[in-house]
């Protein structure tokens, strides 16, 4: 197979007029496409639903993006049997066609690449930048798990012993439901179903409710690439009505699932459930949220350490896990890095995600608007509102990037995932202090620290408890391949998604002996 080693795509520079005028062009092109239906899609076969969600533009409430069918639990087990039926042979297909299909889905994406994250400013509100970022990190998981794949289906090393042979192999599991998230829409919700089917699982997809259009765009990419009817069955639909449904079948043999730390509870203790006719414990792979700190000592060039805090804390309105939501500065430099963290903020433009040069787009849909509208009311009463702090003009989710100051480390704002533009500022007494409040949440997902002094970054490198830890930089962007991402503690079952570990979670391992 003519691979060579992974390299990640490269972010587009849309400032080159011609990057510019192809981005306008591939809007423009989905502009077009917007408003139709989208049917389930089971056993290769797509089914209409009476009932449908309408999936709309949260930069533009009357905007609709698609109308995309629900399905209810009677079409959630047809695709379940779907799947169950493709395991039968898709688990027997060699690693190196199945990581085939992911290299073509690859290639078909790249060269229709801005119409990707041209569904990305529409759907999920991304600027053009975030969503350029989504869809080359989409490109590089197809990439990477294809290539990982075909690593772990090779022989496997182990000590020889005379007279015998010895055999691993990394077989897979069964049908997983696969429940990604809306934030990373193309790239998460991608890499989760790649990496199922490409370790030869087969898989029931429920998109996340606010993005479904981008997830059958993907659906319809991986047809297109070749991959089998009943391999990866998409069904979108509620939670309630079908999420449960399918995290609790006795024929479900995983749940791969990436979202808020609320939903991730609810399915590990479901999932803990043995059903009847159930024969094996069920593996929940989750990412879910964040408290992220970035931790500012004294000494440190204050307008690179603010610009860092700035950029992981507003990027794609703070709706990131890995989004810096505390900023914990030293004493010392306390006034100083708050004040240019202000100036920075201040600078930042809130618009329409279509509109190119955008800072900050909406945020997601309503109830991510009011729920982050009533944590700020809750930060202005627990802190010294600095900037922002009220919704932004324009006819979708438009919430001010802001900033309060002078925060307890036990406050609401300071221990309770927001998932918006909001930052509170901590002040530490000094670097223990600080990496003290850093650690002090329930979570443990990303963290960055900007210090100078040697033997301060060596005490953060034990001590910080975060799956994701960056010195002198933003906390946001994991590169695939290059930062293996995922956290500790209530962030989740730290997957390392884009990282060497990252398939076996979809696998057993085997082993055979053969005596001669
Ligand atoms: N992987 C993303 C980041 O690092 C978050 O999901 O920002």
């Amino acid at each position: 197979m003519g691979v060579n080693v992974f390299k990640n795509e490269p972010f587009s520079d849309f400032s080159q007029p011609e990057r510019k005028q192809q981005m306008e062009a591939a809007l423009e092109l989905v502009a077009s496409q917007l408003g139709r239906d989208y049917d389930l899609f089971i056993d290769g076969k797509r089914i209409s639903t009476e009932g449908k969600s309408v999936s709309i533009n949260p930069s533009n409430k009357d905007q609709v993006i698609g109308r995309v069918a629900k399905a209810d639990q009677s079409q959630a087990e047809d695709a379940m049997q779907a799947a169950l039926s493709a395991f039968a042979w898709w688990k027997n297909v060699p690693a190196k066609e199945r990581a085939r299909v992911l290299l073509r889905a690859s290639a078909i994406m790249r060269r229709r690449k801005d119409e990707f994250s041209a569904w990305l400013v529409y759907e999920a509100g991304k600027n053009w930048g975030e969503a350029d970022a989504d869809t080359a990190e989409a490109i590089d998981f197809l990439e990477f798990y294809a290539r990982e794949m075909v690593r772990l289906s090779e022989d496997q090393n182990l000590t020889r012993l005379e007279g015998e042979d010895n055999e691993l192999s990394y077989i897979p599991l069964g049908v997983g439901i696969v429940i990604p998230p809306w934030n990373f829409p193309l790239a998460i919700m991608a890499g989760m179903t790649a990496a199922a089917i490409v370790a030869g699982n087969t898989v029931v997809l429920k998109p996340a409710t606010p993005t479904p259009v981008i997830a059958a765009k993907f659906v319809e990419l991986l047809e297109e690439a070749g991959l089998p009817a009943g391999v990866v069955n998409y069904v979108p639909g509620s939670g309630a009505v079908i999420g449960d449904y399918l995290v609790d079948h006795p024929k479900t043999r995983f749940i791969s699932f990436t979202g808020s730390k609320e939903v991730g509870i609810r399915i590990y203790e479901r999932a803990a459930k043995v059903h009847p006719g159930q024969i094996w414990l069920k593996r929940v792979i989750a990412e879910m949220g964040g408290k992220d700190a970035l931790v500012v000592d004294k000494g440190v060039d204050v307008k690179e350490a603010a610009q860092a805090i700035v950029t992981s804390a507003f990027g794609f309105s703070g709706q990131k896990c890995s989004a810096c939501s505390r900023a914990i500065l030293h004493e010392e430099i306390y006034d100083d890095v708050l004040a240019e963290v202000v100036e920075l903020t201040k600078k930042l433009t809130v618009g329409q995600a279509h509109e190119y040069g955008v800072s900050l787009g909406p945020v997601v849909d309503e109830s991510a608007y009011n729920n982050i509208l009533n944590y700020i009311e809750i930060g202005k009463g627990e802190g010294r509102l600095m900037v922002g702090g009220e919704k932004a003009e324009g006819n979708g989710f438009f919430i001010q990037p802001t900033v309060i100051a002078d925060i307890d480390r036990n406050a609401r704002i300071a221990q309770e995932e927001i998932f918006g533009p909001v930052l509170a500022v901590i002040k530490a007494k000094d670097f223990d202090d600080a990496l003290a409040i850093a650690n002090g949440t329930e979570f443990g997902l990303t963290g960055g620290v900007f210090s100078n002094d040697r033997f301060n970054l060596a005490k953060a490198r034990e001590q910080f408890h975060v799956g994701n830890l960056y010195f002198n930089r933003k906390i946001t962007g994991a590169l695939v391949g290059v930062q293996p991402f995922g956290g500790f503690n209530m962030s989740g079952t730290d997957s390392k998604a884009g990282g060497y570990d990252y398939l076996l979670q979809f696998t057993q391992a085997k082993l055979v002996v053969e005596r001669y």
